[in-house]
């Protein structure tokens, strides 16, 4: 059973402050790389988001201990070399990160398993791993030979590839520099366009000798990992929904803790920069591998701006709310090079003009992106999220600020990265 949720929240202004949920690619990265190490890793401000705990599960089948308590996890491991053969399928749930990471993972390891999602899941394109890991030598079998989930991965001694991303892909990248820490050789991954790069931080937070230079990052088979502790910051992704309600909903100023900075990530603040956004960023002065802050949003007059190039992979999830904000921003908002969009939990592109259409913006699709002129004074309408959590949200937040109400057609999906934003979004209103 799926929930339905009825909001009508026009006029309300937003104060307060909020702590974000720790960010979704950091809480997954935790986990597996908690469990390849041997000893005890301890993370903190862990996501406990429906994908993270769909990663703990797979490395519970594998045999690894790992303890969750809301936002601290604890993980004993006796390494990757003494993981388990899973007795059962490995459920993905909806989570692209958990499948294309794991069969990047499991591809030089001893086990066999068989990784299994939700609808969404075996949408999604998966030959963009397994095309690299097959190079490898890795021993990969699925639906339409690789291209889909159910897929059969039987770990194999591999070698080093020396790789050129052909889409701007962390999960591709991530996998390819899995599998080289059990392949012979030196495996370096090279991209034309910066991708999140918490894999390679956090690697060498786990003692892994990985080098980083213009885009060219390569790491030496062979290398164990040792047991550390991860703090996780806010996810800017989750942050994104109340960076742009604050932004456009009337007498608002919100304060986020723990927002993290990361410069692969931070796309949304030079976009909401660009578009003359009220905004604040306070850098906390800590020690942590990832940089976080305090970022603080007030409502804000908003004219368009064009995002498109070596921007994207930087804001790549917050598309469909930057939409949402380019409604109401004064002129015309161009998106372009965002093709990736359409490979999402759902297509994104699709998804967002149709929804955004419903309630009256003026939006059209592009090839690769979208054109929106604004400001436009939306309405209320029934809005489909399509089991997609950042496109439940983003309907969601549409609610400040339509005449009338929006009804989602399954709100339980936002628990896939937010399982707290209602809440969250509550605490805002009192
Ligand atoms: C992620 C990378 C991105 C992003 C996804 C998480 C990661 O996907 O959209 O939400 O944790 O590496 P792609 O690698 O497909 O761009």
């Amino acid at each position: 059973m799926t929930m339905q949720k009825i909001v009508q929240l026009q006029g309300q202004s937003l104060k307060g402050t909020i702590t974000v949920p720790g960010d979704k690619s950091i809480s997954h990265r935790s986990i597996m790389f908690g469990s390849m190490a041997k000893g005890k890793t301890t993370v903190t401000g862990f996501l406990p988001g429906e994908d993270c705990l769909r990663t703990i599960e797979a490395f519970k089948q594998m045999g690894v201990k790992i303890e969750q308590q809301g936002t601290d996890v604890t993980i004993e491991s006796e390494g990757m070399d003494a993981f388990q053969e899973p007795l059962d399928i490995l459920y993905m749930g909806n989570s692209g990160t958990t499948t294309r990471l794991l069969l990047g993972l499991l591809a030089g390891s001893h086990v066999h398993a068989v990784l299994s999602g939700d609808e969404s899941i075996a949408k999604r394109p998966m030959k963009r791993v397994i095309n690299p890991l097959r190079e490898m030598g890795a021993h990969i079998t699925g639906r339409e030979d690789g291209q889909f989930t159910p897929i059969a991965v039987k770990g194999t001694t591999l070698q080093a590839i020396d790789y050129t991303l052909p889409v701007a892909s962390a999960q591709v990248k991530s996998a390819v520099l899995l599998a080289g820490l059990n392949a012979e050789g030196t495996t370096i991954v090279r991209e034309k366009e910066a991708t999140r790069d918490h894999t390679e931080l956090m690697l060498r937070q786990f003692g892994v000798n990985i080098d980083t230079t213009d885009g060219v990052i390569s790491l030496a088979g062979g290398q164990k990992l040792t047991a550390s502790h991860v703090a996780v910051p806010g996810d800017i992704s989750s942050a994104a929904f109340f960076l742009v309600a604050g932004a456009i909903t009337k007498g608002s100023e919100i304060t986020l803790e723990n927002v993290g900075l990361n410069k692969t990530r931070t796309g949304i603040i030079e976009v909401l920069e660009a578009m003359g956004a009220n905004l604040e960023i306070q850098p906390y002065d800590h020690e942590h591998a990832e940089p976080a802050g305090r970022v603080i949003i007030r409502t804000s007059e908003l004219k368009g701006t064009t995002i498109g190039g070596n921007l994207i992979p930087r804001l790549i999830d917050e598309i469909p709310i930057i939409a949402l904000l380019a409604t109401q921003a004064e002129g015309t908002t161009i998106i372009r090079d965002a093709e990736e969009l359409k490979v999402k939990e759902t297509n994104r592109l699709d998804a967002v003009v149709a929804e955004l259409s419903k309630l009256g913006a003026n939006i059209t699709a592009t090839e690769d992106g979208m054109i929106i002129e604004g400001p436009t004074q939306l309405h209320g309408a029934a809005l489909k999220t399509y089991g997609d959590h950042r496109m439940g949200m983003m309907n969601a937040i549409a609610s400040l600020i339509t005449e009338g109400a929006v009804t989602l057609d399954d709100a339980d999906c936002i628990a896939v990265s937010y399982p707290t934003f209602f809440e969250d979004l509550d605490s805002l209103m009192k």
